[in-house]
């Protein structure tokens, strides 16, 4: 069957209680280019406004036809309860500080790609003998979660950088592979990978931060890299705040891979999409054709 029709006429509902550019318009680019129906439900122009739960948002999707969700909710969580209570596929565009798993697929995709890898042929240690520093605000990113869950899975060494008020000591709890290096150049030059995140100011919550030290100890700008990882693919996972974590030489230059990395986002989407959407079709073919 044509990529185009597998999922014709597919009902998926995309349900978002954050902002989002990027994860909300490509699982949107995605599931209409496999021909699936979407249907957006944010919390400003719905009746999560007035009071509705999550629950009875998922059962009213579902009544009308919603067979696979996508959430985007400030709740670390959200996606499990979401899909005990309703019984459908749901994907996870990002739960609160806990994961992004979709975002960690397509930064996956970037690295293989940089590392000249077919996504098709991955062995389990495709990643071994790569190191990968992820700075910035790592408590509160569900992006540095998910890819610090998966790269080291496939051999891949995470360095993890950044501030104590940003970066405690607890994060070396995260998995094996993982280790803490508060000297960003030091960690630069152990590099062939640096993924850059920003400071998320909604999820502060009275961390105080001196911003002018922070830009100049743990800023990716032109002379750092230039001095430290002057061969390095320098990733983003957006938005980012341009003179903050990553100047715009950096962001738009040679290293960056922050379009590509935007730019993967569908096809993993995609994937995800025919994935969730075919496994609920064979449930219910099957709970259709089970004993009478
Ligand atoms: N990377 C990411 O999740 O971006 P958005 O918040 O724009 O979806």
């Amino acid at each position: 069957m044509q990529r185009a029709n597998r999922l014709a006429k597919r009902r998926v509902a995309l349900l978002f209680y954050e902002s989002s550019t990027r994860t909300r318009t490509s699982f949107e680019l995605a599931a209409k280019a496999l021909g699936a129906d979407t249907t957006l439900v944010s919390s400003l122009s719905s009746s999560i406004e007035k009071g509705e739960s999550l629950k009875d948002t998922g059962i009213t999707l579902k009544a009308l036809g919603a067979e696979c969700i996508i959430l985007r909710s400030p709740y670390s969580g959200a996606p499990y309860l979401l899909a005990r209570t309703t019984g459908l596929p749901v994907l996870n565009a990002g739960d609160g500080m806990a994961e992004h798993p979709s975002q960690a697929l397509l930064d996956l995709r970037t690295i293989l790609q940089f590392l000249g890898i077919s996504s098709s042929a991955v062995q389990e240690k495709a990643l071994r003998g790569v190191t990968l520093t992820i700075c910035g605000d790592i408590l509160h990113s569900r992006v540095a979660r998910s890819n610090a869950l998966l790269l080291p899975r496939l051999g891949a060494k995470v360095i993890l950088c950044g501030p104590p008020e940003l970066l405690p000591e607890s994060a070396t709890g995260m998995g094996p592979g993982i280790v803490i290096e508060r000297d960003f150049d030091a960690a630069l030059r152990r590099s062939q990978i640096v993924m850059m995140l920003r400071i998320q100011a909604e999820r502060l919550a009275g961390v105080q931060i001196d911003l002018d030290e922070y830009r100049s100890r743990y800023q990716a700008n032109a002379e750092r890299i230039a001095a430290n990882a002057p061969a390095a693919l320098i990733m983003h996972p957006g938005p980012i705040i341009r003179g903050m974590e990553i100047t715009s030489e950096v962001a738009d230059g040679p290293q960056s891979a922050i379009a590509q990395q935007v730019h993967n986002g569908v096809p993993i989407r995609m994937a995800l999409l025919e994935r969730a959407l075919q496994a609920n079709a064979s449930t219910a073919a099957k709970k259709k054709g089970g004993p009478k």
